[in-house]
């Protein structure tokens, strides 16, 4: 029987991707979603690209009884957890809110782990929970610490597992941390779809590529890097969902907790993502500098060794094919999911 995964936060960027990644290698996506960031079509079009049905529930992965009907009804095996608040500066601006929403979303699902006899849990961890002072390469052995509260729920939320797995020994939980996801599917038919006005570098691209915003801010050029704008390590988003169908298979191969970073090990700076974006995909992208963005850093790039190591993944994609996917999927969705 194919093994069944919930995947909170399922109708996200990432969540909505992996599902495709789950759904092709065979899993069955049990998805919980408030839809507080996201489209219920994003779940729709995940079926029509792969042919196969999502169980959807819509609420609050905080609210436990709801859960608890969730994994009475399906036998989960798997959980991956997404679902959350990201944004670094609202985080600043709103720090409770994302306390309450991430930490108390992490707490529910480990006592349904418990209740439920749910062996295994992928959590979304970033590259934000490693300490600034760290060099580059950051590797998984780097010391943590975090400039923001977003990245302190994701620091709190990987010591909460850890523990977790201290106290519970028949548990296996791998906390993935991502560095930069950007792209989209190759069909186009799903991608990103921030609300307002874009934070993160490549929407604001595409959006600015579309006309819809006058010209993108490049956030510094006197930085320490080789022309000055911040380097980081992006990531093809379908790399990244299939990372998680290796963490799958990974988590269920053993016991305890095990941090991975999901990154390419190459850095690009915002210059060269515009070159790329520009050249790929025949189309200008105006911009103009501006001034630092603050807690903004230089350079941030992975150690990927460990995944190639432990998960037999590594990113396969370049920023050829990130910046062509990000474009197919914004023409084709102007306006995001809120087209159809
Ligand atoms: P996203 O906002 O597109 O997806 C998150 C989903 O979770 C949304 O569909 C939202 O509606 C849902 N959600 C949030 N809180 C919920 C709750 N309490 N109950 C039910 N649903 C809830 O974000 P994403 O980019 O897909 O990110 C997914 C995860 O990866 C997040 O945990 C994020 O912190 C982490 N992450 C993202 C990035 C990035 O750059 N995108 C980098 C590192 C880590
Ligand atoms: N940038 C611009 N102009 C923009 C947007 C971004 O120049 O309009 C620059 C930034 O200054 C940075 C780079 O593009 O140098 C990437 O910025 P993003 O906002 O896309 O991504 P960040 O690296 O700042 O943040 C990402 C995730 C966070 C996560 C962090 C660390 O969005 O959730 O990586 O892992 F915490």
């Amino acid at each position: 029987m194919a093994k069944k995964v919930l995947v909170t936060g399922g109708a996200g960027y990432i969540g909505s991707h992996t599902c495709v990644s789950l759904l092709e290698a065979g899993y069955e996506a049990v998805v919980v979603d408030d839809l507080r960031n996201s489209d219920k079509e994003a779940l729709n079009r995940v079926e029509e690209l792969t042919g196969k049905k999502v169980d959807f529930y819509q609420f609050d992965v905080c609210d436990e009884a709801k859960l608890d009907k969730v994994f009475s009804e399906h036998k989960i095996n798997s959980i991956i957890h997404f679902a959350g608040l990201k944004a670094v500066g609202e985080s600043v601006e709103k720090p409770l809110e994302y306390y309450d929403n991430n930490i108390n979303s992490t707490l529910a699902l480990c006592r349904m782990m418990l209740k439920h006899k749910v062996k295994n849990l992928i959590f979304s961890s970033s590259a934000t929970v490693y300490d600034q002072k760290n060099e580059v390469p950051l590797s998984e052995e780097g010391t943590l610490g975090c400039s923001n509260p977003y990245g302190w729920t994701k620091l709190m939320c990987e010591q909460i597992l850890r523990d977790l797995t201290h106290a519970h020994k028949e548990l296996s939980v791998v906390l993935l941390r991502y560095f930069n996801p950007i792209g989209a599917h190759e069909s186009g038919i799903i991608g990103e779809d921030p609300t307002g006005i874009p934070n993160n570098l490549l929407p604001y691209i595409t959006q600015t590529a579309l006309g819809r915003r006058e010209q993108l801010t490049v956030h510094g050029n006197d930085y320490d890097t080789p022309d000055g704008t911040g380097v980081r390590d992006y990531i093809h988003v379908v790399d990244l969902a299939n990372g998680h169908v290796k963490a799958l298979q990974y988590a269920d191969s053993r016991t305890g907790s095990d941090a991975i970073n999901l990154g390419t090990g190459k850095g690009y700076s915002v210059l060269d993502i515009v070159k790329a974006f520009e050249e790929v995909n025949g189309v200008k992208v105006p911009y103009v500098i501006g001034p630092r963005r603050a807690g903004d850093l230089a350079t941030v790039y992975a150690a990927p060794q460990k995944a190639k190591e432990v998960l037999g993944w590594e990113a396969e994609k370049g920023i050829e094919d990130m910046c062509r996917d990000a474009w197919r999927w914004q023409k084709k969705n102007p306006q995001g999911y809120r087209n159809s």
